[in-house]
């Protein structure tokens, strides 16, 4: 075990501290206060203890877990946030976004304070327990050792297994893009039409083209599929084994290069696309920081060095929802204030609506928001 990897540490029924490796693909930290947990233990007394920031360690029936967590979920809806002030009704979207981020993380805190045991081939030793194996390895690789983790996030990488399997079907590539565990699904296919068919600028023929932060390889695809010559970048080491992993299965392979990269390779290109995360507030776990991007550091940092990766005559496309903008999170004359800055000036506009079923539930406070979002490629040159 290296030292850079988090422990988890516990008493034993004879009193003894326990200790072993803690596995968190999220990020989260292990909790400080361990508990050994069984079905024994009631809903409440569970509650109380995961609210504290107890973690409990489960030695039960694994089905017996499930149903404690769903009824620590049941908990969580019915009972509003502790809090000193007397609930008062938000006072705009901005306040309404900050308030449903603050209340996921907070479930997402209680709700992962529910734990398990893990064999170094990611088995779960208990009683009634599935077979999650090929689950667990397809998402955490090789680990050698036992640890812990927590149950809900074992439940999201068994989902996410499935959805690698299946694949989502790209309209444009007439085929299925397979997302790895926390790699950015193109579920919002709308945007991909868009690179699939705005007009490609003469140098990218001559020059390639660059597709910053390529995620899943969706995009570089697409490109690659209009003849291009391609260089993919990402800093995440997922994204480009799942960009390897699909590029390989569309037979595209020879037509991508791919990078690690913090933004741009060296040099030019005659197109630079990018479709960095569109909602400038902090992620909560490493797996939502393709939608969160604080700061606006990516959107930021791509704007700020496209013009010296274009070759004159070159575009860059970025690919962006306003959300931000109807959530009073980000405004236009900022991101307008960005392109004039980095040297750049607007070619045009592509805009598309998104489908998603949360645009059209008029029951969510943020409806107003989501049924106003457009998502844009902004066809962006040389000033
Ligand atoms: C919204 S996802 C888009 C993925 C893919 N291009 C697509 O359109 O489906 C943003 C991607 O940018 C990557 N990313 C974030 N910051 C980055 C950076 N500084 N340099 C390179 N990639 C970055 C994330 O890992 C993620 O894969």
């Amino acid at each position: 075990m290296s030292d850079a990897e988090p422990q988890i540490t516990w008493l034993d029924d004879a009193g003894q501290p326990q200790h072993t490796r803690w596995r968190s693909l999220a990020g989260h930290p292990p909790p400080l206060r361990v508990v050994l947990a069984d079905d024994t233990l009631s809903a409440d007394a569970a509650f109380r203890l995961a609210q504290d920031g107890t973690g409990l360690l489960w030695r039960g029936d694994y089905q017996n877990a499930r149903h404690l967590l769903q009824a620590l979920g049941r908990r969580l809806d019915s009972r509003p946030a502790r809090s000193g002030a007397p609930a008062r009704p938000p006072a705009s979207l901005t306040a309404i976004f900050l308030a449903q981020r603050e209340a996921q993380a907070r479930r997402a805190r209680i709700l992962g304070q529910v734990l398990l045991p893990f064999d170094a081939d990611h088995g779960v030793p208990l009683r009634r327990a599935p077979d999650l194996r090929a689950a667990g390895a397809m998402a955490h690789g090789p680990v050698g050792q036992h640890y812990v983790g927590s149950l809900r996030e074992l439940l999201g990488l068994v989902g996410s297994f499935e959805w690698r399997k299946k694949g989502v079907m790209i309209a444009a590539l007439g085929a299925a893009i397979h997302p790895h565990h926390g790699v950015f699904s193109p579920v919002r296919g709308e945007y991909v039409d868009l690179v699939a068919k705005a007009p490609l600028p003469a140098a990218a023929a001559r020059d390639g083209a660059f597709d910053i932060g390529c995620g899943t390889g969706v995009l570089a695809a697409v490109l690659a599929r209009r003849q291009l010559r391609v260089t993919a970048t990402d800093l995440s080491p997922a994204a480009l084994a799942c960009a390897a992993d699909n590029l390989g299965r569309l037979g595209l392979a020879g037509a991508v290069r791919l990078q690690a990269a913090d933004l741009f390779p060296d040099g030019r290109a005659g197109l630079v696309v990018c479709n960095p995360p569109w909602v400038p507030a902090p992620a909560s776990s490493a797996l939502d920081a393709a939608v969160y991007d604080p700061d606006s550091r990516m959107l930021r940092g791509f704007l700020a060095g496209l013009a010296a990766h274009l070759v004159p005559g070159g575009e860059g496309w970025l690919i962006l929802s306003d959300l931000a903008e109807h959530l009073g999170l980000r405004s236009r004359a900022e991101l307008l204030g960005w392109i004039a800055a980095g040297r750049l000036r607007v070619l045009g506009r592509i805009d598309t609506r998104p489908q998603h079923r949360k645009a059209a539930d008029a029951t969510d406070p943020l409806h107003a928001a989501r049924a106003a979002e457009l998502t844009s490629l902004w066809r962006l040159g040389l000033a």
